[in-house]
């Protein structure tokens, strides 16, 4: 039983960590803040302006603004991270 458990519990962990298991903190962020001028349709558009993580990380942080968010630090790195695993899967530099 033991075992059983700390199995489970790798397997969990694992399957959060790949974002699947869980929803990302970045995800309901994204749904709430993010849907006035474009859905989600956008980070998957043939002609995407994002060519690499940077410039992902400027537009979220320029898209912030533009939405009003408000968010901190680290709630604009929880969708960085999101839409990144998501979406765009840039090496990070
Ligand atoms: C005030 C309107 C507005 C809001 C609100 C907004 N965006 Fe955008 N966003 C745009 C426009 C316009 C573009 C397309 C820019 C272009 O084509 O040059 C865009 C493009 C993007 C792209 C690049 C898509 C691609 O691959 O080409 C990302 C990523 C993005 N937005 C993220 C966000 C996030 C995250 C939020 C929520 C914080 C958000 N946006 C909220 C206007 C907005």
């Amino acid at each position: 039983m033991k075992r059983l458990c700390t199995t489970l519990f790798i397997a969990l962990t694992a399957l959060s960590q790949f974002g699947h298991a869980a929803e990302h903190p970045g995800q309901s962020l994204v749904d709430k803040s993010c849907q006035q001028c474009h859905d989600n349709d956008i980070y998957t558009r043939s002609n995407s302006i994002l060519n690499s993580f940077p410039e992902l990380q400027a537009r979220v942080e320029f898209c912030e603004n533009a939405a009003n968010a408000h968010w901190n630090e680290t709630q604009i790195n929880q969708v960085i991270d999101y839409l990144n695993i998501s979406y765009y899967k840039f090496p990070k530099p």
